[in-house]
């Protein structure tokens, strides 16, 4: 990989996703040069690793000053309402979703700052897309405000490349699964509970059905993907909306098989709430084989692979 010198500013960094993103910038750019910022307090494992500076993207001014003053390259921008929370306040949803993006949009292209990650999600696809191995364009229909503002968000990035130059990327994440940081109020997030509770009392209530496949991935492809997409020269991205990523798709039923393999006294019982009614608008696989063929995407764990990484961690 050739990294380059960049000033960093990864907005939202205290978040599920934004303490390994950091944290692994900072090994490959260098910590001064990756400077972190969230609305929170600095989370536990970032302290004492690079600098932190508490910012609200939503306040455009603070953002733009804090931007220029610390000479920042390139932003990663992963502040935003998740799904499930989203469901509870889609005005609020739509709105730091959609302000948070155009916001650093714009900043970027009066600084003319060199690249900008910013993720979607597989939450663009609603019942009307295929729902196995959903192509990269195909019908985009979705019915949670999460997936309205990741489409909206979408359009807009790409239009910022197409007619400001922007060089702006993304990746529609599947559901992820991570033990350093929690999650942020996701469908996906049982997939994260299910491994705590295995170890603490054996036994989950899950809140979604035995046989509701959706397409997840472990934190360290998720991560690599990430800085392989920002890495990859500028005329292999074809994509300017939002690449389909995948790594592995599995039910509630087979993540239980895979732990009980580890914890054969493990209990899982099935309690589908609101959140059963997003899962089922989703697809259950994505084919992403435009970023395998643009950008050499492969992911590396598999369900068993990543099992036996999260419960090893998790009880370590
Ligand atoms: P998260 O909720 O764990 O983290 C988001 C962070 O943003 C939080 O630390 C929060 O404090 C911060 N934040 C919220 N509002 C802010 C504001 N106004 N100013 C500054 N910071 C603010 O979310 P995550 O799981 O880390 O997701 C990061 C991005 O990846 C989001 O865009 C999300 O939609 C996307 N994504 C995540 C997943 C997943 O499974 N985790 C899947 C698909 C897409
Ligand atoms: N994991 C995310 C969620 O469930 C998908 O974007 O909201």
């Amino acid at each position: 990989m050739n990294i380059v010198k960049e000033k960093i500013l990864v907005i939202g960094a205290c978040g599920q996703i934004g303490v390994e993103l950091t944290t692994e910038l900072r090994r490959l750019f260098g910590s001064n040069n990756v400077i972190a910022s969230d609305l929170r307090d600095e989370h536990e494992l970032l302290k004492g690793t690079g600098p932190y500076v508490s910012c609200d993207v939503m306040n455009k001014e603070m953002l733009h000053v804090l931007i220029i003053r610390h000479n920042i390259t390139q932003v990663y921008l992963l502040a935003a309402i998740l799904s499930a929370t989203g469901e509870k306040n889609p005005g609020l949803a739509w709105h730091i979703n959609m302000q948070s993006l155009l916001n650093v949009l714009e900043i970027a292209k009066e600084e003319k700052l060199t690249k900008i990650y910013w993720p979607s999600s597989i939450a663009v696809f609603g019942p009307t897309s295929p729902r196995e191995h959903t192509p990269q364009h195909t019908i985009i229909e979705p019915t949670t405000v999460y997936g309205i503002s990741k489409y909206a968000g979408e359009r807009w990035c790409e239009y910022y490349f197409t007619h400001y130059g922007v060089d702006v990327r993304s990746l529609r994440y599947p559901g992820l699964i991570s033990y350093k940081s929690a999650p942020g109020g996701g469908t996906t997030d049982y997939a994260i509970e299910i491994y705590i509770q295995a170890l603490r009392d054996k036994d989950y209530q899950c809140f979604l059905s035995e046989e509701t496949y959706l397409p997840m991935m472990y934190m360290p492809d998720a991560i690599r993907a990430t800085i392989e997409l920002m890495e990859a020269p500028k005329e292999k991205i074809t994509v300017r909306s939002s690449y389909n990523l995948s790594a592995m798709s599995f039910s509630p039923k087979e993540i239980g098989q895979s732990i009980a393999k580890h914890i054969p006294e493990f209990h899982l019982t099935y309690k589908p709430d609101f959140r059963q009614q997003i899962a089922n608008s989703w697809p259950m696989s994505i084919d992403d084989s435009t970023a395998q063929a643009d950008w050499n995407w492969k992911p590396h764990f598999d369900l068993d692979m990543m099992t036996e990484d999260m419960l090893h961690n998790l009880k370590a």
